[in-house]
């Protein structure tokens, strides 16, 4: 039985920041964001957005009407909104999911959508009737002035993965790694997350290495095997660096349009910025409507969560893929934004919702929202 992804949903905030301007007001120079770092701009969440939200507003877009064969809902976010109740479980009223499903969170890095992926591949290998409805949502937040400040960004993918993978066929080979590395974290009592940046750049970088090896030995594999390899992409200029690994040890002209089809699946994330657990799934998002790959090609999916989580696995391109993506909606999605300033992002940054308030729903630019806290519980609602 084939299984992999029937559908990949898309949500970014309205607002955004430009990097030059980011650049400007933290006296550095704009090429060093824009070049030496590799984005354009940053997504802004409102105050009333967060995991849950952005999950469903990616989630609803990929929902028919008949929703009751969904069997499993995970949210994979680093941005929980709550230290017990999973953010799952916040959608199943919003999105009018069935009772009769096994909806949870799962937290690791970067990491925790693709742990998702697996597992819904094994549900859908015992419960071919059913489908899963894997999220990855995320607030990527270093703080102002900081230097992970510039590798911030904030959105949600959402894919439904079933027995029909019209867009592409997960073909259960997979190599992956687990270590105790204090490269990121983000202690229970800061909205901001802490980074020994360059040596998680160093580990990301000897995950990628150490799992290409496994991969080729366990299926004797080569590089031009793959149309593309697709990275975690923290910001663009992070999966360059993985892939400049491979230079030299394969063939220079493989090499070349590997590096080639890498420029496509980062012209997404370079709009929004970091997405945490979703980066890797923008970046395949991104490639499936940039690059001219073809039905029957296969891709190599590098998943990287500090802390640090490491897998690579293969996926094969569905035949119609192209007709089951809703891409002018997602282009749509990047086009429509506002431009904010850096003061004002500066104030929404470190503005938010307290116990006892309320949002007015004439505020709100989407569909979900953080309605009210109430009791020190958070209330969501649908426009
Ligand atoms: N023009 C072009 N490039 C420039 C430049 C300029 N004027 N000035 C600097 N650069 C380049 C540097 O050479 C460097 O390139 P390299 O990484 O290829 O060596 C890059 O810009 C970044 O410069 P650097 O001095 O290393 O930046 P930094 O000390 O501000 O830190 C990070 C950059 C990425 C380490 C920092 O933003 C960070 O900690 N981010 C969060 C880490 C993260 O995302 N972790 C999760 C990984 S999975």
């Amino acid at each position: 039985m084939d299984i992999g992804i029937e559908k990949i949903g898309f949500y970014t905030p309205k607002n955004y920041i430009d990097i030059v301007e980011l650049a400007k007001a933290r006296n550095q120079e704009p090429d060093k964001f824009t070049i030496g770092i590799g984005q354009s701009k940053q997504a802004v969440p409102a105050e009333y957005e967060d995991a849950v939200t952005m999950a469903a507003e990616a989630a609803e877009q990929i929902l028919s009407d008949n929703r009751t064969d969904i069997g499993l809902v995970i949210v994979g976010t680093e941005s929980s909104v709550d230290e017990s109740k999973a953010s799952a479980l916040f959608l199943m009223d919003l999105l009018n999911l069935p009772e009769d499903a096994r909806a949870f969170e799962i937290k690791e890095a970067c990491y925790g959508a693709t742990a998702g992926v697996q597992m819904a591949y094994n549900f859908i290998a015992n419960n071919p009737d059913k489908k899963a409805l894997v999220i990855a949502s995320d607030i990527a937040r270093y703080g102002i002035n900081t230097p992970g400040e510039v590798t911030q960004g904030a959105g949600a993918v959402a894919m439904l993965i079933s027995n029909q993978p019209e867009i592409l066929k997960l073909e259960n080979k997979s190599v992956y790694m687990s270590c105790n590395v204090g490269d990121f974290w983000r202690p229970t009592f800061s909205k901001t997350a802490f980074a020994r940046g360059k040596f998680s750049n160093q580990i990301y970088i000897e995950f990628f290495q150490t799992l290409w090896e496994k991969y080729q030995a366990k299926y004797q594999a080569t590089a031009e095997d793959f149309k593309a390899m697709l990275f975690h992409i923290p910001y663009t200029k992070m999966g360059a660096k993985a892939m400049r690994t491979l230079e030299g040890n394969i063939p220079d002209a493989t090499y070349a349009e590997l590096k080639n089809q890498y420029q496509e699946s980062i012209k997404f994330g370079r709009e929004v910025g970091n997405l945490y657990t979703g980066s890797l799934y923008l970046g395949l998002l991104s490639y499936l409507i940039n690059s001219d790959v073809k039905a029957g090609e296969e891709l190599l999916l590098f998943s990287y969560g500090s802390g640090a989580v490491g897998e690579l696995y293969s996926a094969k391109v569905a035949k119609n893929f192209k007709d089951n993506l809703n891409s002018e909606e997602i282009k749509q999605t990047l086009e429509q934004r506002q431009q904010i300033s850096i003061a004002d992002y500066e104030k929404i940054f470190s503005k938010s919702i307290k116990n006892g308030e309320k949002v007015d729903p004439a505020e709100v630019t989407g569909k979900f929202y953080l309605s009210e806290i109430k009791e020190n519980e958070r209330l969501y609602s649908k426009k």
